[in-house]
């Protein structure tokens, strides 16, 4: 995989969109993979400045959801389905009708993992997924020790992740849902290009398990060192556990321009 460290979370933002703009440059429908969280929000902005300047269409451009709560109900402001038509959908200019997530409010759940997987492969798969990361290493809602080829499903969360999760409900844990449906780690691993984005000191442990640590169920997002196009860009807080960071460093210098992310 490939390690980018940049200056803070707005220098990661905008790297990011910038190659989500070259890609949608050469594939104007191109899906794109979208996370939740404050993380990816850089991201968004960069992009919306970029479609508000207009220097960027991003009119035909589809997006997936990751993940998704469990029996929050349909419209609540912070279901995953919400927070990706606020922050990603409406700013961009994108169409509704363009948008995949799975149905967090089904009654058949089990049903609704396997239709959403159906429909990304029905799309054509996935471009560039985003990716952000729990402090417990967990990509997408994949808790640690989930499958390394596992396909969307239901999960249950950890104390932690609802507890980091709260902020977003009034700091109130009791109203972060305890089931959510994620795509699986083998169902992520099928997208075209990885690109995860970590900042903060929070992540560095995280951040340094899932690039020099070894392969392991225990940390989901090492998986991504199975991938053959796997991006993780950190901010310096994020990056300081990491021993090789000079060498990263070095690397990313001498990469030549025409190679993007
Ligand atoms: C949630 C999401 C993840 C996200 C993680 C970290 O658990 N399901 O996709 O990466 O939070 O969020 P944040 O970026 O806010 O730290």
């Amino acid at each position: 995989m490939e390690v980018v460290i940049v200056q803070d979370a707005a220098a990661g933002g905008e790297l990011i969109a910038g190659s989500i703009a070259d890609l949608l440059r050469r594939k104007p429908d191109a899906l794109i993979g979208v996370a939740t969280g404050s993380t990816p929000l850089p991201i968004y902005q960069a992009l919306s400045s970029l479609v508000g300047s207009g220097a960027l269409d991003a009119s035909e451009a589809r997006v997936a959801q990751l993940d998704e709560y469990v029996g929050l109900p349909q419209g609540h402001p912070e279901s995953y389905r919400s927070v990706v038509l606020r922050e990603v959908v409406e700013p961009l200019g994108l169409k509704e009708s363009s948008f995949l997530g799975p149905d967090g409010s089904a009654e058949d759940v089990a049903e609704a993992c396997e239709a959403y997987d159906r429909a990304l492969w029905q799309a054509g798969g996935v471009d560039l997924q985003l990716l952000g990361i729990g402090t417990d290493g967990h990509i997408g809602f994949n808790e640690p020790c989930s499958s390394l080829a596992s396909r969307t499903r239901i999960k249950t969360l950890t104390e932690q992740t609802r507890v980091d999760n709260a902020r977003f409900f009034g700091g109130d844990v009791d109203q972060v849902p305890r089931h959510v449906i994620t795509q699986g780690i083998g169902t992520i691993l099928e997208a075209r290009h990885l690109v995860l984005l970590a900042t903060g000191e929070g992540k560095a442990d995280a951040v340094a398990q899932t690039v020099e640590g070894p392969l392991a169920a225990l940390v989901p997002a090492s998986a991504l060192q199975l991938h053959q196009h796997a991006t993780v860009v950190v901010d310096e807080a994020a990056a300081s556990k990491l021993k090789l960071a000079d060498y990263f460093r070095a690397t990313y210098a001498a990469k030549p321009d025409w190679q993007g992310l």
